[in-house]
This record gives structure tokens, C-alpha cells and sequence, in this order.
């Protein structure tokens, strides 16, 4: 096993009903902006709820947090949290506003340009708002994790950052709250946190059986019940155990120990700047020809992967691998994910672009051996076609 440091600090409060426990979970003197997205929230009457739950507490809102969050929109709730001295957040959404909280929360405290907290990956935060959220998507793991992704419109860039100052002090997990999401936010879901719990077990032994296994039960989970969340939208067992695969899926646990590759969400990431792709279906078009590219480098899990999660124990090894690639693609499939650049409209035109905004991203030596240059890269979008 590798060596490690784990630290996470988020409660979770998980069960149906548990929005009324803001009460006890925020300070009864805080002055709260409760940021979130488009209108789901006020539609769902979530934010009633969240409003109703904050009692007498001075309270402003800041609505408008897109899909994919963006430097631009985010700024403004950091000059309304100044001029207004606000000093506790509250993320109503899913992991677009917790991101965007998470960066709001750094901006507020930070010394000099906010974007270089982007540029720095977090480096450079010393400090951050507290802050707590509603979960209403499972998907990210933002929940219980210190990490976000924000978008600058102006430059079509989608850069994350880390830093254990914006772990959330709270996450409220009801699973009735994913009840409205429409069938793509929770077929998007499902296969983000596959991709996750892939991108920290899908790499070379180290020897970590208890992180293996954990990865493997999470992901057989996901398959499991997959199709049943999409089928059943009101069936709370299964939203819930969506709902907490999504967070045990990154929150660092399974992580602790191992390699890890992210290569997939990085060239994922460049998909949606430039593209406007959902995040989840970036990761459903890469990720099957990088494991097809990378086959080599990650045999032997490969075949752990084909043995342990799919079951596929006949033919040789090269077929045992292939299988369980086509295997993971029929998945997402059957979630409504299409697998393909031109399902999207993409031709082999856009690789330049992508692969020059990996460049210009230092995204030049991903993965767990620091090998996918932007020649491979190049080579993994070419067969993801
Ligand atoms: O904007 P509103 O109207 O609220 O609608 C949202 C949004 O359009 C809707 N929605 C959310 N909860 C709902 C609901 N609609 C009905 N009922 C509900 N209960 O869903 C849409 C998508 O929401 P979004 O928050 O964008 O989705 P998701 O949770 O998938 O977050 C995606 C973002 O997270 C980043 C992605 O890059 C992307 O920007 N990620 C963050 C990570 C992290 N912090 O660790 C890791 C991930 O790999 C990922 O990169
Ligand atoms: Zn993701």
C-alpha cells in the first residue's frame, strides 16, 4: 500500500426529512447566503424548505449558479457577500453549486486574483468561509470532498481545485430530494460516480485488498441499481443507496493508499469547456477507448476488474479485458449514455482543439504513470469517435 494522510471533516446527516435540521447545524448568529442553481430549487420547494428550516437568522439568496459553474456568476456572490458581511454559506443543489460555494467560500478570504486559486489548483488558499450544503443530485461527491471544478467563460477553461479549507462543515443527504430530477441528471449521476470509484481502482496493484474491495462493491452497487433509479424514480431504498455510493465514491476513502488516474475527467473537463457536454457523458465517451489505449499499463487490474465486478471468467486475457470494456460501454448505454464523439456531433475537427487545450492546461503526463501525453490523448479521442 501507499503511504497517506486522510482527513475529512464533513458530518453527514442522511435520511429523509433532515433539511429541518439546518437549525441545529448552522450557528444561531451566522448572517447566511444560501446560493443555488436555475430554479430547481424554488421549484422543488427546497428552498422554502431550507428558508423556513434557517428560522429568524439574517438570510440573503444568490440564485443562478449554472450547470458547470462559472468564474464569471461567481464573483458576484463574492462582492454581495462583502458588501452585505455575510459569514455562512449554504449550497442548495447539486455538485455544480456546492462547487461553486466551495470557490465562493476560498474567493471571499483570498488575497490577490481568484483565479489563480484555479491556476494554483488551491495551493494558495489559506483560508475559506464555513459552509454547509443540501444535497439534491448525487452525482459528484463535492458532499464530502474539497474539491471543485469551476469554469471561466471567458477562456472556455474548467480547471479544479483542492484544498482542505472548503470541505463542507455539513451535507444534508435526503434522498427524497432527487425524487424531480429528470432521468438524464440521474442517469449523469450514476455514471459520474462509476467513473469516479474507476479512476482510483482501475490502475496497477499496490497491494490494498480492503480499498479494492471497497471500489469493487461500490461499483457492483452502481450496476445493481443503476437501471433501478432511472426505472423507479419514487423508490426511496434505491435513492438512497444512490445517493450514498455517490459521496463514499469520493470522499477520499477508497482513494487512501492507491495510485490514481483522472485522466479520463481531464480531457472530460476540456470536452465540456469547449463543448458544453454534460460532465458525466464526457467521461462515458473517454473513458472506454483510454482503458482500450491503456490496456497495457493496467492489465492486471483489468482482469481483477473482468473477474470481480463483471464476472467474466472465460477465454483468454485479451478477450477476458475486452469484455469487460464492452461490458462497462452496454452499461452506460443502458443508462441513456451514448459512448461516441459523433453521438454528440463531433467529428475528428475537434481533436485539435482539445488536445491543444490540454496543452495549454499542462494536462501534458496524465494518468498513473504520468504517460498519456497529448499524443495519446490525441489517439484515445481518435478511437473514442
Ligand atoms: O440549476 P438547477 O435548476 O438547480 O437544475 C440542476 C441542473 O440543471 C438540476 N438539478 C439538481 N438537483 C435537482 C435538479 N433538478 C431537479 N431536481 C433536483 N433535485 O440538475 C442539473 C445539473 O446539476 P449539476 O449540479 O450541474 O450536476 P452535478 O451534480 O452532476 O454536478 C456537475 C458539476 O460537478 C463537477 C462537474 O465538473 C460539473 O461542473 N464535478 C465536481 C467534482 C467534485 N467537486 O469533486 C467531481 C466531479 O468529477 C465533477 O468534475
Ligand atoms: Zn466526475
Amino acid at each position: 500500500m501507499l503511504d497517506f494522510e486522510f482527513y475529512n471533516p464533513t458530518r453527514i446527516v442522511f435520511g429523509k426529512g433532515t433539511v429541518a435540521q439546518l437549525d441545529r447545524l448552522v450557528p444561531a448568529d451566522a448572517r447566511v447566503l444560501v446560493l443555488f442553481g436555475g430554479e430547481s430549487a424554488r421549484r422543488t420547494g427546497t428552498l422554502d424548505e431550507v428558508k423556513s428550516a434557517l428560522g429568524g437568522r439574517e438570510l440573503r439568496e444568490f440564485g443562478g449558479i449554472e450547470p458547470n459553474p462559472t468564474y464569471e456568476t461567481l464573483m458576484r456572490a463574492v462582492e454581495l457577500i462583502r458588501s452585505e458581511k455575510l459569514d455562512f454559506l449554504l449550497a442548495v443543489g447539486g455538485g455544480s453549486v456546492i462547487d461553486g460555494t466551495k470557490f465562493v467560500a476560498a474567493a471571499v478570504r483570498f488575497d490577490g486574483d481568484p483565479w489563480a486559486i484555479l491556476e494554483g489548483h488551491g495551493a494558495g488558499v489559506t483560508d475559506a468561509l464555513p459552509f454547509g450544503s443540501v444535497l439534491t443530485l448525487p452525482a459528484t461527491g463535492s458532499e464530502m470532498n474539497s474539491g471543485a471544478v469551476i469554469t471561466r467563460k471567458a477562456t472556455h477553461a474548467k480547471l479544479a481545485f483542492m484544498s482542505p479549507h472548503v470541505f463542507p462543515r455539513f451535507s444534508i443527504l435526503d434522498p427524497t430530494k432527487t425524487y424531480t430530477l429528470p432521468p438524464r441528471q440521474v442517469a449523469n449521476g450514476v455514471v459520474d460516480a462509476f467513473v469516479h470509484i474507476i479512476e482510483q481502482y482501475l490502475t496497477y496493484p499496490v497491494s490494498a485488498p480492503v480499498q479494492d474491495r471497497f471500489a469493487e462493491g461500490l461499483l457492483q452497487t452502481l450496476v445493481e441499481i443503476g437501471p433501478k433509479a432511472l426505472a423507479e424514480a419514487g423508490n426511496y431504498e434505491v435513492r438512497a443507496n444512490l445517493m450514498w455510493t455517490a459521496t463514499l465514491a469520493l470522499n477520499g476513502l477508497i482513494g487512501a493508499g492507491v495510485p490514481q488516474d483522472w485522466a479520463t475527467h481531464m480531457i472530460g473537463h476540456e470536452l465540456t469547456a469547449r463543448h458544453g457536454i454534460d460532465h458525466a457523458r464526457t467521461l462515458a465517451i473517454v473513458l472506454p477507448s483510454l482503458l482500450r489505449e491503456r490496456r497495457e499499463a493496467k492489465r492486471a487490474k483489468l482482469l481483477q476488474y473482468a473477474e470481480r465486478v463483471w464476472h467474466i471468467t472465460q477465454g483468454t486475457e485479451d478477450e477476458r479485458i475486452e469484455a469487460a470494456i464492452a461490458r462497462t460501454e452496454t452499461f452506460f448505454n443502458g443508462m441513456g449514455i451514448k459512448t461516441r464523439l459523433s453521438d454528440y456531433g463531433l467529428d475528428a475537427a475537434a481533436i485539435d482543439g482539445i488536445v491543444s487545450q490540454l496543452e495549454a492546461h499542462g494536462m501534458v503526463a496524465l494518468g498513473e504513470q504520468e504517460e498519456i501525453t497529448p499524443q495519446v490523448s490525441r489517439r484515445i479521442l481518435e478511437a473514442a469517435l
